[in-house]
């Protein structure tokens, strides 16, 4: 099966097409306009989709060297995420598929970042799986026992891990996303340097905390001087990062403990840290879990994941109508509940 996804739920313009499990062409356009405000401006996000959404669309098409023809379905991100932004994308596709005369369905972004990671993995999948969802807006944990079931075993309470990695680079002075600058910052550093708080961990319980931690590092900053803040800054990172870290790893192997998981997974951007993976890594090794890690052009936003997940729903024969909106708050649920 050809599917053609499309994804504009935030910040990241993208069209993709692949066949079955392969890609065929992915292009992402990040919106470069952002960076200077240090986080998303959805008004400005909504209008650089319009500007992009035609011209990503035609250059995906080309670099797949296929025909309108050769596709066999549409999927594109119906939410959670900015309205103005998910419309962009909503209405351009049922404009498609009006124009080729295709079928679409639209996909859960939470979901597309779990089948982005589905996405890069070649043997076949194994069952149940626990999934830890880490992004700029999310931090879920997910059960997964079949293709596109889902149960929530806890989610944030307040901020995502991926918003406290962008708040606390920005705290730092180091600009927007964070995410990726804390990361290499925090390969030079001790993370024992100073002690943040891990919230929630003296529960057996799923949920997640990170505003304390961002507030820790607001408060520790405070007392500090400058001087101090510039010798130390990598140090900070790396103590900021394990706090951030140890709470997703020690939660997400508890999951997998209690519901018996063969296979820890872990999707979104914040997927892409290098501590998490290799974290986990050692975790996984030491105790027989199957470790799926999404290639790093997989973990943030893009559209092949929406159209690997679309693809799961169009083959089981699910449709949507040009009825079909956008839903900002969107949560995850298992098909064919939706
Ligand atoms: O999945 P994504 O592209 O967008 C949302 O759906 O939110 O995730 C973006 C988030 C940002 O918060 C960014 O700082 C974070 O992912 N991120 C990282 C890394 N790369 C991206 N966080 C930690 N380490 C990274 N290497
Ligand atoms: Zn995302």
């Amino acid at each position: 099966m050809i599917v053609l996804g499309v994804e504009t739920s935030c910040d990241e313009t993208s069209a993709a097409i692949i066949k079955d499990n392969t890609v065929l062409s992915s292009i992402i356009s990040s919106q470069e306009i952002h960076s200077q405000f240090g986080g998303v401006v959805p008004e400005l996000a909504s209008r650089a989709h319009i500007r992009l959404i035609v011209p990503i669309v035609e250059k995906a098409l080309k670099e797949s060297g296929l025909d309108p023809n050769d596709i066999d379905g549409l999927a594109v991100t119906k939410g959670p995420g900015l309205v103005g932004a998910l419309l962009v994308g909503v209405n351009f596709i049922k404009g498609l598929s009006v124009s080729w005369q295709k079928p679409f369905v639209g996909v859960n972004h939470i979901e597309g970042h779990i089948y982005g990671n589905l996405l890069s993995q070649k043997s076949e999948i194994r069952f149940p799986i626990i999934f830890l969802i880490v992004s700029g807006g999310h931090t879920q944990i997910v059960l997964m026992r079949n293709h596109l079931q889902y149960e929530i075993l806890g989610k944030t309470r307040d901020d995502a891990v991926g918003e406290a990695y962008d708040k606390g680079a920005k705290l730092l002075g180091l600009g927007y996303p964070g995410g990726p600058k804390i990361d290499i910052l925090a390969k030079q550093g001790n993370p024992d340097f100073v002690k943040f708080p891990r919230a929630l961990m003296n529960n057996d319980a799923f949920d997640f905390s990170y505003s304390g931690l961002k507030t820790a590092l607001l408060v520790y900053l405070r007392d500090l001087h400058e001087k101090e803040k510039e010798i130390h800054l990598a140090d900070i990172c790396a103590s900021y990062q394990k706090a951030a870290v140890e709470v997703l790893v020690k939660k997400t192997l508890l999951a997998a403990q209690k519901f018996g998981a063969k296979t820890i997974g872990i999707a979104g951007g914040v997927a892409a840290n290098t501590l998490l993976r290799d974290w986990l890594k050692i975790e996984c090794d030491q105790r027989k879990y199957e470790l799926y890690l999404p290639d790093i052009v997989y973990c943030t936003d893009n559209a092949a994941m929406i159209a690997r997940a679309g693809l799961e729903h169009l083959k089981r024969g699910k449709r949507d109508e040009q009825t079909l909106n956008a839903f900002p708050s969107l949560i995850l649920q298992s098909f064919p509940n939706h």
